[in-house]
């Protein structure tokens, strides 16, 4: 089915970050692995698989458009320790979700439900998922210290 060119665009422009915050979260996660924390090193792994899944259904909907993916991903950031690194993962967040929340308005207007609904979903996932595990993160290592956020994360 033919879709909308803006529309079309649009969701290309948001596979970028999706396959960004895929790969920002394959470096981090291989990092946790590698200083031994595990318990954050599963967390960030399953964050990857779920923005390739997101990738995955947003290449799917352009291809249904008759649109041709662009595969060319946004830049990513790689912190240095655990601090830096969720910061980084943080600020990723905080702009898709500002992505996606355009990207509704803009298939709304353009009578795209479906495209919607899909980017809606995807905002779920952002805000009330990615984002505030990411805050509470960010608290826990103020509450009780970064030793002890470490420790607990073995
Ligand atoms: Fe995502
Ligand atoms: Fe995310």
């Amino acid at each position: 089915m033919r879709g909308n060119p803006e529309v079309i665009d649009y969701l290309n422009m948001l596979i970028g970050g999706e396959l960004a915050a895929r790969d920002q979260y394959l470096i981090h996660s291989r990092m946790y692995e590698d200083w031994g924390l595990s318990k954050i090193y599963e967390r960030i792994d399953h964050e990857m698989q779920e923005e390739a899944a997101h990738a995955d259904s947003i290449i799917r909907r352009v291809l249904f458009l008759e649109g041709k993916p662009n595969m060319n991903r946004d830049d990513i950031v790689t912190g240095e320790d655990v601090v830096s690194c969720l910061k980084a993962d943080l600020a990723l967040e905080y702009h898709v979700r500002q992505k996606l929340a355009d990207g509704v308005k803009l298939c709304e207007e353009k009578g795209d439900y479906v495209s919607r609904d899909m980017l809606r979903s995807q905002m779920s996932d952002t805000e009330e998922d990615h984002t505030y595990w990411l805050e509470k993160q960010l608290r826990l290592i103020e509450l009780m210290g970064l030793q002890n956020y470490i420790q607990s994360q073995m």
